[in-house]
């Protein structure tokens, strides 16, 4: 399918990278392809970033039909760009499509789409240290009926978004509040798929917490609340007397790139990784008999970011004394350098443009 393109007339503005806040702004140009039932997708385009003119009885307004995905690219000190592990999160938004009953896309034909676009927004991707440029693709499903079932047809879009650290403490240890009240997912539910519905789930416990002066919320299992999922925007990892555990993936955690990549990188540094459930009591255990000696979490838009504190039921958990672990800041330093392209890159994940 080609890929027509509309020229922007009068560019934005940019700002000055170093004062960059988490996708707050967004780029010239946007990509967007449209899906009808028999006819497949069509009509694919590059043109000006701009409001999209839907029904109001368009189906994502009133049952959620609507999945998105994350990535990032990034400046390398020779001033080129790069992507990392694109394929991995258009296969994820392919797994979230079937979940909804939404189309897949042809990944290679949105990678290539998405390179097309970035070409020619190559001067937005940032260069000051901790910023990139966020890749936001997503899907909502557009057709003007109030009926409940699959629409018949979607709009498929691809936006960017020059960024910044994405919590206000930047690379510093977060708090987090575990969450014992509300849950995010269930087996069986849409917990594995990247749906706008999860994150609907969770603002409000978030904001709850945020107003108690914590960043996110910790999720546990939506049966029992004991065992860990995730946290808001990121998986966890926890170091346990020398041991990293992450919630296994089983259904209702979401499989993210960063977690897939920090385990490789992880047991590259020669720490046993283990992928198995662990609930909060265990955890809580740990930190009693002083042996929680490092929490993080993983994602696209968090990075790689250090765990100072955890709120379970009234019980404080400071962990490392708030400051960031060495294995958090090796690990931190290792991911962040083969994305930015100063680290060698052995595991061929980097995509360059
Ligand atoms: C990402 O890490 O890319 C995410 O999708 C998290 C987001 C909800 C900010």
């Amino acid at each position: 399918m080609d890929i027509r393109i509309t020229e922007v007339q009068v560019g934005k503005e940019k700002q000055d990278s170093s004062t960059l806040g988490f996708g707050l702004t967004f780029t010239d140009y946007m990509f967007m392809m449209d899906y009808t039932e028999g006819k497949g997708w069509q009509d694919a385009q590059i043109l000006p970033y701009s409001p999209i003119a839907l029904e109001p009885s368009a189906m994502v307004f009133h049952y959620g039909q609507a999945i998105f995905e994350g990535l990032k690219a990034y400046r390398t000190a020779d001033g080129k760009i790069q992507l990392f592990r694109p394929e991995v999160n258009f296969a994820r938004l392919n797994v979230s499509c079937e979940r909804l009953s939404m189309p897949t896309v042809d990944i290679d034909f949105v990678i290539q789409a998405l390179i097309k676009l970035l070409e020619l927004e190559a001067d937005w991707v940032p260069s000051a240290p901790h910023t990139s440029l966020y890749i936001r693709p997503f899907m909502i499903a557009t057709e003007p009926i109030v009926g409940v079932r699959a629409s018949l047809t979607y709009k498929f879009m691809i936006i960017l978004s020059p960024s910044g650290p994405y919590y206000k403490e930047g690379i510093n240890p977060v708090k987090i509040h575990v969450e014992n009240h509300y849950v995010r997912a269930v087996k069986g539910g849409i917990g594995f798929a990247k749906a706008a519905g999860n994150y609907a789930a969770g603002i409000k416990p978030q904001m709850d917490a945020k107003e108690k002066g914590y960043a996110q919320v910790l999720w546990l299992d939506g049966v029992e609340k004991k065992y860990i999922e995730e946290v808001g925007t990121m998986n966890v990892f926890f170091k346990i007397n020398g041991e990293i555990i992450t919630p296994a993936l089983n259904g209702s955690i979401l499989a993210g790139v960063t977690r897939d990549s920090s385990i490789q990188l992880l047991k590259d540094m020669g720490l046993k990784v283990t992928e198995r459930k662990i609930s909060i009591h265990e955890v809580y255990e740990a930190f009693e008999q002083g042996l929680l000696e490092e929490a993080f979490g993983t994602g696209t838009a968090a990075v790689i970011s250090p765990i100072g504190e955890l709120e379970w039921d009234g019980h404080i958990m400071s962990i490392n004394k708030g400051e960031i672990g060495p294995i958090v800041h090796e690990l931190y330093e290792t991911l962040t350098g083969i994305q930015n392209g100063e680290v060698e890159d052995k595991y061929n994940w980097i995509v360059k443009i």
